[in-house]
C-alpha cells in the first residue's frame, strides 16, 4: 500500500533576478503559469487536500492563478528562505507519518514519471530522504552535491557558501527532494540561517539528517533540461520553448501534422482532433478545441474558441472566444474578435471583423466588412463592404438579417434595424429601418446623368 504523501510547493519568492514587478512564479511559459505547471504534476501524484502551496509575494494573485486546483495555501510572511518556507507549512501538514515531497514553484518542466520514480525509491528505502540530483556543464547558481568517503551524499552546498573546490562539483540539486515526515518535523526547526546570504536554507536538512545518523539516497535523473528552474527571463524563454516541444510532440503523436514545428505556439491546455494540419507560426492558445482535419493557416492566432471539424482558419487570421462549426472556412487576414458563432459551412473572408455575431449555416461575408452585435440567419450573402454601425456612441444596439437575405455592397446598416428573409439590399444603401421579407430596399440617391455637360463646360470657358 502506498504510504501518504503530502506536497509542499514554495511560491512565495518575489524572483529578484527575474527584475519584475510580478512574482517569479506567475510568469508564463507554455502557456500556463509557472506555477500551474508545477501544481499539475503535483496532483498527479496526491490529493489536492494533500498539496500545500507557499505563498507569500503576491499571495492574492498566485492564489487565483491556482484558484480551482483545490489546493492548500500557507502564507510565509517573510521570505527568510526556502527553510523557512518549509517549516510556516509543519501546522497545515498535519501528519507526522507518511512523506513530504517538497517542489518549488519555479521548476515548470519537472515530469510526473520522474516524481513518481523519487517517490517510489523513497518508499521502498529505509533512508530518511531521497534526493534528486543531475549534472551541469555549468552549475552555477545552483546548490552543489557534497559527496563524502563512502560516495554518499553529505551536503547540498548553495553557490554563496561554496568553497572553490565545491564551486567545481557538477552534480546539482534540482530542488526536488522526498522526506519521511516524521524526521522532517522534527528537525526543521534545526536550520540556522548561517550563510552569506542570512538565509534558512531548506539545503541544510541534508547535514542535520547526516549529523543525526540519517541515510539519505539520491537519485540521479540525468535529464537535467527537465529540473531547470527559472531564475531570469532566459531561463523563462528555455522553459517556455521546451513545454510548447512537448506539446506539439503530444499533438503529432496523436495524429496531427504540425509543419515546421518549432516555430508553433501551442498552449498545454490545447486539444486538436486527428488530421488536422497546422501551418508554421500559427499560435493556438488558451483553451482551444480543435475538431479533425481542420487547417489552422500560417501565422494565425486562435485563442479560447472552439472549432468543429473540417474548418479552415486562413493565414493570418485572429480568432479570439468564439465557435466555428463544421466546415467553417474563416480569412485568409479576417478577424473574429469574441464572443462569435459561425455556423456550420459558413464563410468569413479576407478584411472581414465579427465581434458578438452569429453568421448562420451556409451564409457568406467574402470581403471587407465590419459585422458586430448582428445575428445573420442561413444563406445570407453579406456583400463586400456591408457595415453593421452598431454604436451610437453610447450604447450598443443589435442587427438583425433574415435568412436568405442579399446585402449588396457597401451597404450601411443603422443599428437598431432588421433586414427581412430573402429580402435585397441595394448597393451603397444606408438602411434606417426594417425591410420586410422578400422586399427590395434602396436607401441612396438616384444616380443623374447629364449628357453633354463636358462639352458644355469647356464652350462656356472660352473667351
Ligand atoms: C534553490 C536551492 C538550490 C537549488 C535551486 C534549484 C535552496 C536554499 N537552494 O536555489 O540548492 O539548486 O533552488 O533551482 O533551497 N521561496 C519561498 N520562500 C522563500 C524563499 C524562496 O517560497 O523564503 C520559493 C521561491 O518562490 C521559489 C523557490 O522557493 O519558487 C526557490 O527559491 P529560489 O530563490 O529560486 O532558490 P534558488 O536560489 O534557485
Ligand atoms: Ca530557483
Amino acid at each position: 500500500m502506498d504510504i501518504p504523501v503530502t506536497i509542499l510547493i514554495l511560491a512565495a519568492g518575489l524572483g529578484t533576478r527575474m527584475k519584475s514587478k510580478k512574482a517569479k512564479v506567475l510568469h508564463r511559459a507554455g502557456g500556463r503559469t509557472l506555477v500551474e505547471h508545477v501544481v499539475e504534476t503535483a496532483l498527479t501524484l496526491a490529493p489536492a487536500q494533500r498539496v500545500i502551496a507557499v505563498v507569500g509575494h503576491q499571495a492574492g494573485q498566485v492564489q487565483a492563478a491556482l484558484d480551482g486546483s483545490g489546493v492548500r495555501f500557507v502564507e510565509q510572511s517573510e521570505q527568510k528562505g526556502t527553510g523557512d518556507a518549509v517549516l510556516a507549512c509543519r501546522g497545515a501538514a498535519g501528519q507526522n507519518q507518511g512523506l513530504v515531497v517538497v517542489l518549488y514553484g519555479d521548476c515548470p518542466l519537472l515530469r510526473p514519471e520522474t516524481l513518481r520514480e523519487l517517490v517510489d525509491h523513497q518508499q521502498s528505502s529505509p533512508a530518511a530522504a531521497t534526493i534528486l540530483t543531475t549534472r551541469l556543464d555549468d552549475p552555477t547558481g545552483y546548490g552543489r552535491i557534497v559527496r563524502g568517503a563512502d560516495d554518499g551524499i553529505e551536503a547540498i552546498v548553495e553557490q554563496k557558501a561554496a568553497t572553490p573546490e565545491q564551486l567545481a562539483i557538477r552534480e546539482v540539486n534540482p530542488a526536488i527532494y522526498c522526506l519521511r515526515a516524521d524526521l522532517l518535523w522534527k528537525h526543521i526547526g534545526e536550520i540556522q540561517p548561517d550563510n552569506p546570504a542570512g538565509e534558512y536554507y531548506l539545503t541544510d536538512i541534508v547535514a542535520i539528517f547526516r549529523r543525526a545518523g540519517y541515510r539519505i539516497d539520491t537519485v540521479f535523473h540525468s535529464e537535467a533540461q527537465e529540473l531547470l528552474g527559472i531564475n531570469t527571463r532566459i531561463e523563462l524563454a528555455q522553459a517556455d520553448r521546451a513545454l510548447r516541444e512537448r506539446t506539439a510532440a503530444r499533438l503529432m503523436l496523436d495524429g496531427v501534422t504540425i509543419e515546421k514545428p518549432e516555430t508553433v505556439t501551442i498552449d498545454a491546455g490545447v486539444r486538436v482532433g486527428r488530421d488536422s494540419v497546422v501551418e508554421p507560426f500559427a499560435q493556438i492558445l488558451g483553451s482551444t478545441l480543435i475538431g479533425e482535419e481542420c487547417r489552422i493557416g500560417a501565422c494565425s492566432i486562435v485563442q479560447d474558441s472552439v472549432l468543429g471539424d473540417r474548418v479552415v482558419v486562413g493565414p493570418f487570421t485572429i480568432v479570439g472566444a468564439s465557435q466555428l462549426e463544421d466546415d467553417v472556412h474563416a480569412g485568409p487576414f479576417a478577424r473574429l474578435r469574441m464572443g462569435n458563432h459561425v455556423e456550420a459551412g459558413a464563410r468569413v473572408g479576407n478584411f472581414v471583423e465579427l465581434k458578438k455575431t452569429r453568421l448562420g449555416a451556409g451564409s457568406k461575408a467574402s470581403h471587407l466588412a465590419y459585422l458586430g452585435d448582428a445575428v445573420i440567419g442561413a444563406k445570407a450573402n453579406i456583400g463586400a463592404g456591408t457595415i453593421t454601425c452598431n454604436y451610437d456612441g453610447q450604447h450598443k444596439h443589435p442587427t438583425r438579417i433574415g435568412d436568405g437575405a442579399f446585402i449588396g455592397s457597401n451597404s450601411t446598416l443603422v443599428a437598431t434595424v432588421e433586414i427581412g428573409e430573402k429580402s435585397y439590399v441595394g448597393a451603397g444603401s444606408v438602411i434606417t429601418d426594417n425591410v420586410p421579407n422578400e422586399a427590395l430596399a434602396l436607401g441612396r440617391g438616384r444616380q443623374v446623368n447629364k449628357p453633354g455637360w463636358v462639352t458644355e463646360r469647356l464652350k462656356s470657358r472660352r473667351p
